[in-house]
């Protein structure tokens, strides 16, 4: 049975393949009241990720849509979007989701999909991003909130976060230090999204601070 929900609060699905952290970010802060909404769901295409862990002792339900039981990307997204619909979230996070999605999930949930990606977007889209970073030799990286369209990490932005990188970093140090934002970044993204602060016209997202 779903927990009663208050009139004013959303629903926020999370989408999520491995170890979870920023999802569980976005759980504590809904547990401690900064967003006002519930989160309806986990949808994972890892059996064996530990974000499940995280969706069962928070008691929130798991669907698992797992990749390697499909014959094709296409009857993947498929069983993917009937999963999405099942929810019926207001809002879907993709925290740590590592795949594209495909353009008939991007359009059925347009302005209401959200990623967290590792770097200061547009520098390393992509898979690596910290690792990019390092190779690159850039002085200052960081997390990028933003909304998903059919690109690979090209939507509007909503948030970001800088941290320095340093003389000795590799890709662990800076990915660790990086991580600190995202747990900041994100739980605020969902709860400007949530508390209907968001305006998007065209790439840009004005944010209404309070
Ligand atoms: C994060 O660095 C996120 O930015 C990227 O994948 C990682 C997921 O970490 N998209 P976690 O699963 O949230 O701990």
């Amino acid at each position: 049975m779903e927990p009663e929900r208050p009139a004013d609060r959303k629903r926020v699905a999370v989408l999520a393949s491995g170890r979870g952290s920023n999802f569980q970010a976005v759980i504590d802060a809904i547990e401690a009241g900064d967003i006002p909404a519930i989160c309806v769901g986990l949808i994972t295409d890892n059996p064996g990720a530990y974000a499940i862990e995280r969706a069962r002792t928070a008691g929130i339900p798991v669907i698992v849509v797992e990749y390697a039981r499909f014959p094709s990307k296409a009857a993947y997204e498929k069983a993917l979007l009937v999963a999405m619909q099942t929810c019926r979230a207001d809002l879907f996070v993709l925290a740590g989701y590592m795949r594209i999605l495909g353009s008939a999930i991007v359009h059925e949930f347009s302005g209401r999909m959200m990623n967290i990606h590792p770097a200061l977007l547009p520098a390393f889209a992509g898979l690596h991003a910290q690792r990019q970073a390092i190779g690159y030799g850039v002085k200052v990286a960081g997390c990028t909130v933003h909304l998903v369209d059919e690109g690979m990490d090209t939507g509007p932005i909503v948030i970001q976060r800088c941290v320095p990188v340093l003389p000795d970093d590799d890709e662990a140090t800076l990915a660790d230090r990086i991580l600190v934002e995202e747990h900041e970044a994100l739980p605020l993204a969902v709860k400007l999204f949530c508390e209907g602060r968001l305006e998007v016209t065209g790439r840009r997202v004005r944010i209404q601070w309070p």
